[in-house]
């Protein structure tokens, strides 16, 4: 299968010798947020609500990303059951790392979603 292109500038993205970022985005995600993350891929149509735009969630955040929530989303954690974004819960997300909080606890999180959420902070306009 051939991947679809991604249209993003990947300057700041996540170390390069671990692209699992970049595999998981296309696997996962492509088919209603867009090669460009804009919300407009090929499933898009269908559905209600529309997908996000991903390039905008720290503009609908007051400039930040707000990274918890978008932890919960891709998770699955905090959403609706009856929304139409999959619910990508830890298993196929990846082994476990630790993630250092803000207040110096620490919080296992899975590798996958935690370079998910690294690569759309680095696609925010
Ligand atoms: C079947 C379609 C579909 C797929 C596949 C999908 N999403 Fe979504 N996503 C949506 C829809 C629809 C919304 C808006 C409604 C909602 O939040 O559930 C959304 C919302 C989101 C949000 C919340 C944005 C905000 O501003 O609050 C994030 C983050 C997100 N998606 C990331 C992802 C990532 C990362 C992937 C791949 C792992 C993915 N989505 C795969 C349909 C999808």
């Amino acid at each position: 299968m051939t991947e679809p292109t991604l249209n993003f500038a990947i300057g700041c993205a996540p170390s390069s010798s671990s692209p699992s970022w970049r595999r998981a985005f296309v696997q996962d995600c492509v088919a209603c947020h867009g090669a460009d993350g804009l919300g407009t891929g090929p499933l898009a149509a269908g559905l209600d609500p529309q997908p996000a735009d991903l390039r905008r969630i720290g503009a609908r955040h007051g400039g930040n990303v707000p990274r918890d929530a978008v932890m919960s989303a891709i998770n699955g954690d905090a959403s609706d059951p009856h929304r139409p974004m999959p619910h990508f819960h830890v298993e196929p997300l990846g082994d476990l790392g630790l993630v250092e909080n803000a207040n110096g606890t620490t919080t296992p999180t899975p590798e996958r979603l935690l370079a998910l959420a690294n690569f759309l902070e680095s696609i925010q306009q």
